[in-house]
């Protein structure tokens, strides 16, 4: 392939928790390599601030824990070649506090929306006759295989969607579209992502970073670029994988 943005004119990106942080990155990345992109998100405010940014982009809100409301509007933009499932809400507490809330509010974000926007963007492609080339990339986590004290729930999210990422591509293999992950270390956005009134758990999260060999947070831009490369011809032999980018964590 000679270039990204040959590869991706015209082609119809789909970014999840688009709004901000790494969703963000990855609107503009894709922008500027000429894809059609549709940001989903919840927050209208932000889905504003992007269009003034990126007037082409096409923008979705919706709270992806409503199933058949996201399940329409990812339906009325089909077909999509390429889906970034980035949406994903974190939670803490200690084992003996974990609530059956913060249970379904997690799987609800991280995981089962995650199955409901990729099935729709799956029979969306089938149907287009369009899937040969289409991928799938999960934003996932360092915290997917190592696990840390107080935030156990959101690591098993992430874990599922490892084996969520395994199974599709076996499954999907067929039609030609291939499904990967992503293992980000924290980037500068952690510390939001990890808001704790726990300082143990800021602790505890804080040991597992210290295991970064390259002592810096990932730029979301970073990451950006990763899912660029596995969105494209370029990876053609991944899939099934989960590919880290972890300043290291998990050399040690
Ligand atoms: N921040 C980090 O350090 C870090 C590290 C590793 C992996 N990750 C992963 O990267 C991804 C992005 O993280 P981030 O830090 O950029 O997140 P963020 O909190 O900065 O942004 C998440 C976006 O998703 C949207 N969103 C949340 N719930 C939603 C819902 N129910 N419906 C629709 N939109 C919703 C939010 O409005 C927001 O715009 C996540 O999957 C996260 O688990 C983050």
């Amino acid at each position: 392939m000679d270039s990204y943005v040959e590869f991706f004119s015209g082609r119809r990106v789909l970014i999840t928790g688009a709004g901000k942080g790494l969703g963000y990155a990855l609107v503009k990345k894709f922008y500027e390599n000429n894809a059609l992109v549709f940001a989903l998100d919840k927050k209208q405010a932000y889905l504003d601030a992007l269009k003034v940014e990126f007037p082409n982009v096409t923008t979705i809100c919706v709270d992806l824990r409503d199933w058949d409301e996201t399940r329409r509007l990812v339906k009325s933009i089909a077909p999509i070649d390429h889906l970034v499932n980035n949406a994903a809400i974190s939670g803490t507490s200690f084992f003996e506090d974990i609530s059956p809330e913060q249970i379904d509010g997690l799987f609800s974000v991280n995981f089962k929306a995650v199955v409901n926007v990729s099935q729709a963007v799956v029979k969306g492609l089938i149907q287009h006759e369009r899937a040969q080339g289409g991928t799938i990339v999960n934003i996932s986590s360092v915290f997917d295989t190592t696990p840390s004290k107080g935030i156990s729930i959101y690591s098993c999210t992430k874990a599922a969607i490892l084996m969520l990422t395994k199974s599709l591509a076996l499954e999907l293999g067929d039609h030609g579209i291939r499904v990967n992950s992503i293992s980000p270390a924290p980037t500068a956005m952690l510390k939001e992502m990890f808001v704790s009134p726990n300082p143990k758990i800021v602790h505890e999260t804080q040991k597992v970073l210290d295991r970064q060999v390259i002592k810096r947070p990932v730029q979301p831009a970073e990451a950006a670029d990763l899912v660029l490369f596995l969105s494209s011809p370029n990876s053609a032999m991944i899939t099934g994988s989960s590919v880290p980018i972890d300043g290291g964590i998990f050399s040690r």
